[in-house]
């Protein structure tokens, strides 16, 4: 059988850069090359794309920027290509494309505005589609849905910052009537990997994490805090998506902010998570309604709080949830007998199955 071409894209302007080329890393490194052909682009964080076609090892640290053989390409949007338009210093190249697969995270990248181009483009690609990508990755969205579906969470509330700008004192005395006492969570809607995500113990600290978030992003959403354990199952699948063990984080800091996600050993994991199988059960089950009534496909790690006396409450989901050595969705797909391998090679399968195209 003839091998197909896979396009592995990395990097981007968003703040998890750096993350997604460790990711990256790891997803090429467990596809199986005896069946695929791999392509791999990298996106600068200035937003230039390359493709690269150097050793892998050069891609975690950021190196494969300087490769001399670097050639600018891109994604075209047509169908009619199918692939991807490569610039030679002499000539312009055509390459098609069977498959891509996006390791990129947050901004642009897990956010539904690179989806919308893959869409376009025609070419089956692995994970989630342009809405559900896009909800997930405004938790002010992903909390409205999550109630209308019936799914428990925190209380919350949001605005956007230019109303706060406009009348901070009304905004201040609205969140706290609704939120009822500190500490309150206070995050950009876009976050990822923490980053502009504060808890404020009182009206000051609000008032500083209010103008943090604001930095990263027009909407803020806050939250009741939630004294549990961090709980997270993987999924996987399109209509009819399995649920893996759930498994938990204990983070070293005072929540499980960008250092203790991906610099602090300190920060364990539990595989499986330390709670009741009752509470797994309700994990399991709450992790794929929430995946199918939002409509994901392919993965999505689904994160809860999961509170002493056995509340279940979803915190996040994450539609391209980190592959590195140390992150949960790859463990806990292995934990449920999904090994790397196996787990790219069905995801895959289901990139081909959504776009109704065999594999
Ligand atoms: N409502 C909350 N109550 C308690 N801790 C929270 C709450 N929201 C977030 N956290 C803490 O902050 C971390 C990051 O928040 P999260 O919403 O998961 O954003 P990100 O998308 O950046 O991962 C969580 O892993 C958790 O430790
Ligand atoms: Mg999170």
């Amino acid at each position: 059988m003839q091998k197909k071409r896979i396009a592995v894209i990395f990097g981007g302007k968003s703040s998890e850069h750096e993350v997604s080329r460790v990711s990256a890393t790891n997803v090429i490194r467990s596809i199986p090359k005896d069946r695929y052909d791999v392509l791999t682009i990298g996106i600068t964080k200035q937003g230039r794309w390359l493709l690269y076609s150097g050793d892998t090892s050069a891609i975690a640290d950021g190196s494969w920027e300087k490769h001399p053989d670097n050639l600018t390409a891109f994604i075209a949007p047509a169908p009619s290509v199918s692939g991807m338009v490569v610039i030679h210093p002499d000539r312009t190249e055509i390459m098609k494309i069977d498959v891509i697969f996006p390791v990129l995270h947050g901004k642009n990248g897990e956010d539904g505005t690179i989806q919308g181009l893959f869409e376009m483009s025609g070419i089956p690609y692995v994970g989630c589609g342009v809405l559900a990508s896009a909800a997930c990755m405004n938790k002010a969205v992903t909390n409205i849905m999550l109630e209308k579906f019936g799914i428990d969470q925190a209380k919350f509330t949001w605005f956007y910052a230019h109303e706060y700008f406009e009348a901070p004192d009304r905004i201040i005395a609205d969140t706290e009537k609704e939120l009822g006492s500190y500490p309150m969570f206070v995050k950009p809607a876009n976050a990822g990997s923490s980053v502009g995500i504060s808890k404020a113990h009182n009206r000051d600290e609000l008032i500083k994490a209010i103008e943090i978030a604001a930095r990263e992003d027009s909407t803020i959403v806050i939250e009741e805090n939630i004294d549990g354990l961090e709980v997270e199952c993987a999924v996987l699948g399109n209509e009819k998506p399995i649920a893996s063990i759930p498994g938990q984080i204990a983070p070293a800091s005072e929540f499980y902010d960008y250092d203790a996600k991906y610099n602090d050993a300190n920060s364990q994991l539990y595989i499986p998570a330390r709670i009741s199988d009752e509470l797994m059960e309700k994990v399991r089950e709450t992790a794929v309604k929430a995946y199918t009534r939002i409509g994901c496909s392919g993965l999505s790690r689904v994160d809860f709080f999961v509170t002493k006396d056995g509340r279940v409450l979803l915190n996040e989901i994450n539609t391209l949830p980190g592959f590195t050595s140390i992150s949960m969705y790859p463990k806990l797909m292995a934990a449920s007998g999904i090994e790397s391998e196996r787990l790219i090679e069905e995801l895959i399968k289901y990139a081909f199955e959504r776009n109704g195209k065999d594999v």
